[in-house]
């Protein structure tokens, strides 16, 4: 299958939480999954080459903006050719707020213009992920997989 990688921030460890179900759900596909944060790790963009496929995973803060952590990796992208990565994005959000999981749209709209081949859902999770959320994102992994047999990254 193929190699992914995710990259993710969370503050208060709902991003985490459904970070790790992803996880989960993508190597029980027979993926070889990296798990890195924006927080911690280093994510170069040039390295973004070396796999089959990009999860990003972001909550959404101060009225539809992204963390500080991942505005760097999102301005790192400028100009960076993504044709022929797969690429999906997710996170937490609060639906109180009228830009309800705006920074998942944000960084989906800029990986799909830089040529990424996009999972079609931006998974956005309201808080806490439950038990329905469970299976979204076993959708969305299963989404992932279908995409990247479908443009042939993986056999
Ligand atoms: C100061 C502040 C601003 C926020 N702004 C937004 C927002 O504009 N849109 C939104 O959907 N959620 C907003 N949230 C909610 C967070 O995205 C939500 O709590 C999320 O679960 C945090 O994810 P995390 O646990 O991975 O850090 C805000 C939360 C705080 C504390």
């Amino acid at each position: 299958m193929g190699k992914v990688l995710i990259a993710f921030a969370s503050q208060t460890g709902n991003t985490e939480m459904i970070t790790d179900l992803l996880e989960q759900d993508l190597q029980q596909l027979g993926h070889e999954v990296t798990v890195k944060t924006f927080d911690f790790d280093v994510i170069d963009v040039d390295t973004l080459p070396d796999y089959d496929a990009l999860l990003v995973g972001t909550y959404t803060w101060d009225d539809g903006e992204f963390p500080y952590e991942v505005e760097d990796f999102y301005i790192d992208l400028e100009g960076v050719d993504l044709t022929g990565l797969v690429c999906g994005v997710y996170g937490s959000a609060d639906s109180f707020y009228d830009t309800y999981g705006l920074a998942i749209d944000l960084m989906a709209d800029r990986l799909k213009n830089l040529g990424a081949t996009m999972v079609e859902e931006r998974l956005k999770i309201d808080l806490t992920p439950n038990k329905a959320d469970e299976v979204k994102c076993k959708e969305f992994a299963g989404a992932l997989t279908k995409l990247l047999q479908t443009t042939a990254q993986i056999a």
